[in-house]
């Protein structure tokens, strides 16, 4: 089998990272880059770093909108595939920050387009996002239902990213594979997500927002599980796919908060809020075409995952 040589961007991110150390454990050879931006801590994304540098896998500090020198790197390493995972990402900000999804995901996407025209034989495996179903009624979402109606920037831009990539295979042939993931998260997760912002909150006995009375449902997926599906559909010999990836059991966000609070051993304080603009009800994945098609077969229950969440929380400066 040819060696693969994988360019990872936004590696110093919280799946890029876990993705990056699962591809060399195995045997490829991973370089990446990131901009290090300051939308969450810029020292965790530089402990990442740090972590992969000591493995040898090269992170260079570039921007994914440079795209000359984007290109140098890629030719210059003669990379066979791509994974583009860097964006702006989170969708209370996108209510702030429009600006933000315009430049690093659709101007950003772009670049990364633009420098698979220049190498079509390069494999371009990307990230979208379980936003994309909007407000698509039937549950569990699946590949084919219609995903016309986000109810958020961030998901509109992670749709237009989705359709750029068709029109770039069309035009160019590039094989590409895009990833819906749905809420995933684990050790050296991200600090603005949910779990993370509850888990800090209840460590130091502060209040936590539960929107909608924590009656939103989500399907969250542990990011060993994301890997391991990711890694197949970089894998994956196939002109042009969409797969959700998701652990396809959704669990109500109470529930996620009474096992967080049995990991850290501490009761929260909850604000019962009402739902908040642009956020989806429920996410539910039907991942029957994934396992089919990539041997996807998620493994972890939110309950194992947030032990192995709340294990390595103790580490307060980084975030
Ligand atoms: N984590 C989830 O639950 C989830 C769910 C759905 C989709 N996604 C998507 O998966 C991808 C990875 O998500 P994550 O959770 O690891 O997020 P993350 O924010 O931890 O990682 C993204 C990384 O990209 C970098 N980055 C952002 N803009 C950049 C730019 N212009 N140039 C170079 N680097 C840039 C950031 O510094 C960050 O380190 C994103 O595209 C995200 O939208 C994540």
């Amino acid at each position: 089998m040819m060696e693969k040589k994988i360019f990872i961007t936004g590696i110093a991110g919280f799946i890029g990272f876990h993705l990056a150390k699962y591809l060399h454990n195995r045997g490829d050879i991973v370089i990446g880059c990131d901009n290090f931006n300051a939308y969450y801590s810029p020292e965790l994304k530089r402990a990442r770093s740090d972590q992969l540098k000591k493995l040898g896998i090269s992170v260079h500090a570039l921007d994914i909108q440079e795209t000359n020198a984007l290109k140098d790197l890629i030719h210059k390493n003669h990379i066979t595939h791509i994974v583009h995972l860097a964006a702006q990402a989170g969708v209370r900000y996108s209510l702030t920050h429009p600006e933000s999804y315009e430049e690093n995901n659709l101007k950003g996407f772009l670049s990364i387009l633009e420098i698979c025209k220049s190498h079509p034989q390069i494999k371009l495996t990307y990230a979208s996002s379980s936003s994309v179903y909007g407000l698509n009624k039937k549950i569990p979402f699946s590949e084919n239902d219609p995903t016309d109606a986000p109810t958020n920037l961030y998901a509109a831009t992670k749709k237009a990213n989705e359709l750029m990539a068709h029109a770039y295979h069309h035009l160019y042939g590039i094989s590409v594979t895009g990833l819906r993931y749905f809420t995933v998260y684990g050790p050296w997760g991200r600090p603005d997500m949910a779990y993370f912002l509850f888990a800090k909150a209840i460590q130091k006995g502060e209040p936590i927002n539960v929107f909608n009375h924590g009656k939103m449902r989500r399907d969250f997926t542990y990011i060993d599980d994301i890997v391991e599906g990711t890694a197949a559909a970089i894998d994956l010999e196939s002109p042009l796919e969409i797969f959700n990836l998701g652990n396809s059991k959704t669990e109500e966000l109470e529930t996620l908060i009474t096992l967080l609070e049995k990991g850290l051993q501490k009761k929260a304080k909850r604000i019962s809020l009402p739902m908040q603009k642009g956020e989806m009800m429920e996410t539910s994945a039907d991942i029957k075409k994934a396992t089919a098609k990539l041997g996807f077969s998620p493994k972890v229950s939110l309950e194992t995952g947030i032990i192995y969440f709340t294990s390595w929380i103790n580490h307060p400066e980084l975030y």
